[in-house]
């Protein structure tokens, strides 16, 4: 049954138009053409000093690049030409227009800077209708302002130090298991498998675990079959109409909604009869249900399982798409593999010598310095996020240049994780240059500012144990060393690539 939750992941963020009908469609496209209309005439004629906006093409009426954008974002070298086109002709700061609304690609370090540190100010979250929708308006990912603040002071707590501390073991044993589970771990000489899937499973399985205890198996699968379902609507067309991508998702959410509200109903029960899991004792939604927030306040229940769907969203797509980037880069690089392999054996053999048992600790994550190059060099090559939208709700001036009111802007990760002036030979995949820290607002695979990751611990966390395991384990090369990298808009590969299991005593 896992099997089928990884196909129909493979379908992730498709947009399924089989059942459009020729009605709906006049319909909506009559909607769209006018609404564009008018809010791009409300833009022009608001604005003044029009010479003044940053340089750059509207592109076709309307669309803009809406069709070249979301065709280019198919795959890693689609995107970077997209982009680097851009910037060879207007700079790295341009407008264009997607979905009828001006956007500014932002450059680095300059204007990363200023959206950064005016979110929340000068500039605000902005998604699309259906996915605001979808992920819930009173989540952190989507409320803005005084909310954000508040509810982000009160939800980052479970992700500090301490909490990544006693998470720790929890994602240790969740590997060991996984491996067991999904790689023949059992004494099989080799395994061959496509990374990309298998790894949805761990992440899953992590996030779910993380969040409310809950492990491998039926009830797992059916929330992730619901899961799948929901974020396949994230980028469909808004259509609320049965037979419709969206509407499915709009279904699905009902689903996960039963689905965690049953946790939590379930979790409130152990705890007022003290009868909690060792697991669930650490677990997200009992520090949800048990700590309150700064004005002495619990979430009500609304709240908890709107959060803990968007944590799960946020937390599962994107770890999947580095670490199947990981598996890549290593496997490219021999010399990589045995560097890590060393690294790793000296923890061990550290680790044996003083008596202890194999389970990580953090001062072991802490030796993983060689480990977090690769992770973060693989970050800056294969960002899982490429972008990410704002909207002005202030004008705001940079470089000279006007960013006016109801505008979009957009940070990217692609143009200044590529761009020579910042990373030497950027597209060498060299973990030694980050001996060096980066210039400040160039590596931002995390965002920054106000709304940076709040789970980049956690992710390092689950990465470097994943790594840990998996060179202790095996050896690989890829397939194919051209093998094209797709986005849906994670990075992933599709070959399946033997891992030879290593017979040393690590
Ligand atoms: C390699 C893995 C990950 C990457 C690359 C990543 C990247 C990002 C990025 C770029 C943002 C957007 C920030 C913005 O709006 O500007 C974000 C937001 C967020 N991430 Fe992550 N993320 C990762 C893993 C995780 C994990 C494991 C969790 C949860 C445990 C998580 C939870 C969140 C949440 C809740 C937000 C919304 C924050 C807010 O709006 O205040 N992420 N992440």
């Amino acid at each position: 049954m896992a099997t089928n939750g990884t196909d129909s992941l493979a379908n992730f963020w498709n947009l399924s138009l089989n059942s459009l009908q020729v009605s709906y469609t006049s319909v909506i496209i009559a909607a769209a053409i006018l609404w564009v209309v008018w809010t791009s005439a409300t833009s022009y004629f608001r604005t003044r000093g029009r010479d003044r906006f940053p340089p750059g093409s509207f592109g076709f009426p309307i669309i803009g690049d809406t069709v070249q954008y979301l065709l280019a974002t198919k795959s890693d070298v689609g995107y970077r030409t997209w982009v680097q086109k851009k910037v060879a002709k207007y700079g790295p700061l341009f407008k264009w227009r997607f979905q009828g609304m001006p956007v500014v690609m932002m450059d680095a370090p300059g204007g990363n800077k200023l959206l950064f540190q005016n979110d929340g100010t000068l500039f605000e979250v902005y998604w699309p209708v259906q996915m605001a929708t979808l992920l819930g308006t009173d989540t952190l990912s989507v409320v803005r302002g005084e909310r954000h603040k508040v509810l982000r002071r009160h939800l980052s707590r479970f992700f500090d130090h301490a909490s990544i501390s006693r998470y720790l073991k929890g994602v240790d044993q969740n590997a060991v298991e996984h491996f067991a589970h999904h790689w023949a771990d059992k004494g099989e000489s080799e395994v061959e498998l496509v990374p990309s899937k298998v790894i949805k499973l761990f992440t899953f399985s992590i996030m779910c675990n993380l969040l409310m205890s809950l492990e491998e198996g039926p009830e797992m699968e059916t929330f992730l079959k619901h899961f799948v379902k929901w974020t396949n609507g994230l980028l469909s067309l808004p259509i609320n109409l049965p037979g419709f991508t969206y509407y499915k998702a709009l279904e699905a959410r009902k689903h996960i909604y039963q689905i965690i509200e049953e946790y939590v109903e379930q979790r409130k029960r152990e705890v007022a009869e003290g009868r909690l899991s060792e697991r669930a004792k650490v677990d997200v939604l009992t520090s949800l249900l048990t700590v309150p927030d700064e004005g002495g306040n619990l979430l009500s229940d609304s709240y908890i399982c709107d959060n803990l769907l968007v944590f799960l969203f946020a937390g599962f797509d994107t770890s999947s798409g580095a670490l199947d980037m990981i598996i890549h880069f290593i496997g490219k690089h021999p010399d990589v593999y045995e560097q890590l392999v060393q690294e790793h054996s000296s923890i061990m053999e550290r680790k044996r010598g003083e008596g202890k048992d194999d389970f990580l600790t953090s001062e072991d994550l802490l030796a993983m310095k060689y480990t977090w190059r690769v992770i973060q060099e693989t970050l800056r090559l294969q960002p899982p996020v490429g972008g990410v939208f704002r909207e002005a709700i202030e004008d705001s001036e940079h470089n000279g240049y006007i960013i006016p009111k109801g505008w979009k802007l957009m940070y990217n990760t692609m143009c200044s994780h590529y761009d020579p002036k910042f990373f030497k030979d950027p597209m060498t995949f060299d973990p030694s240059r980050w001996e060096q820290p980066p210039v400040p607002f160039t590596f931002i695979p995390f965002g920054g500012g106000p709304r940076t990751c709040p789970g980049n611990e956690f992710a390092k966390m689950e990465m470097l144990v994943f790594i840990h395991h998996l060179v202790r384990r095996y050896r690989w090369s890829v397939t194919d060393a051209n093998e094209p990298i797709i986005r849906d808009p994670m990075p992933r590969t599709e070959k399946a690539i033997k891992f030879i299991k290593v017979t040393s005593s690590i």
